[in-house]
């Protein structure tokens, strides 16, 4: 149904500066396994075969991550370290890698407008993968895939946030179609407090339809001199129809200390550890 997802890893990082001075914080391990990897796997378990990366300078560490490392194969073939490569050969064998660069970081609506080339005129699932989503039943965009089926349009996933933090996020306000589900009739950028629609906040997990490509290349920058997706998604939003879900799930802020340090306490305790 839904084969592509599009990864944007073209941004600076600039809060883990230092440690994404030279490595991209795609690359952050929580536990031990890059916050990519927790991405693509994912997008696999929601049924998508083709990954397409939208990277920038720096970033070729990702691009080496998703290929084969003859030398450490061949070093550790036949040991009982092997196992260690179980997880990152399992997504190797189910996917295919693509790979564009976004050449001056516009913005994320800017590096989904640079990914065409990699999808083409498909719907398609995007994951910012420094949002780590993780639930013990259908990951979260299995469950989005799912009402893909049923809208067949734009899907955004959604988290009530506390309103003080509404600055951080795209906020959309729309009709409840039933609990936790809306069709959006509105959407914000990164309001203040007193301006956001509602506490509904956008999180990186969205299904595009192709038609968003045509919008993005209309859509002028706006909030920080960037080219914002969410402008694009309200137009389709007016044009036609896209839909907000409340995910099932707990959601990971990696882009942030804070967050970061919260995934690695939960995966270390309920995943490696169990
Ligand atoms: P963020 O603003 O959260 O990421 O963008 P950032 O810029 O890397 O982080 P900070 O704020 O400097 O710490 C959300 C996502 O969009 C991608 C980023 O890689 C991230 O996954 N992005 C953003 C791009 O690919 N290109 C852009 O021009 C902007």
């Amino acid at each position: 149904m839904i084969n592509k997802c599009l990864f944007p890893v073209a941004g600076y990082g600039t809060r883990f500066l230092p440690a994404t001075k030279s490595m991209p914080k795609e690359m952050l391990p929580v536990v031990n396994k890059p916050l990519v990897q927790y991405g693509v796997e994912e997008a696999i378990a929601a049924g998508m075969n083709q990954m397409a990366f939208v990277t920038g300078r720096g970033k070729r560490a990702i691009t080496d991550h998703f290929d084969i490392s003859y030398e450490l194969e061949h070093q550790i073939a036949g040991s009982a370290k092997e196992g260690y490569l179980t997880s990152i050969r399992g997504v190797l064998d189910q996917a295919t890698f693509t790979m564009t660069r976004q050449r001056e970081m516009k913005g994320l609506g800017h590096a989904i407008l640079t990914g065409e080339t990699l999808i083409g005129n498909e719907p398609f699932g995007v994951v910012l993968s420094d949002d780590l989503c993780i639930n013990a039943g259908d990951s979260v965009m299995a469950q989005m895939v799912n009402l893909y089926k049923q809208f067949r349009c734009s899907i955004v996933a959604i988290q009530e946030v506390p309103q003080d933090q509404t600055e951080k996020y795209g906020v959309i306000s729309g009709e409840a179609l039933k609990e936790g589900l809306y069709r959006v009739d509105d959407m914000v950028e990164k309001p203040k407090p007193e301006d956001a629609p509602s506490n509904l906040a956008i999180i990186g997990r969205y299904i595009l339809t192709p038609d968003i490509f045509d919008i993005l290349r209309d859509t002028p920058p706006g909030k920080g001199g960037e080219v914002q997706l969410t402008d694009a998604l309200l137009t389709q939003a007016k044009n036609g129809c896209v839909m907000a879900y409340q995910f099932e799930g707990s959601r990971f802020d990696c882009g942030s200390v804070d967050g970061f340090v919260e995934a690695t306490n939960h995966v270390y305790q309920h995943i490696y550890k169990a």
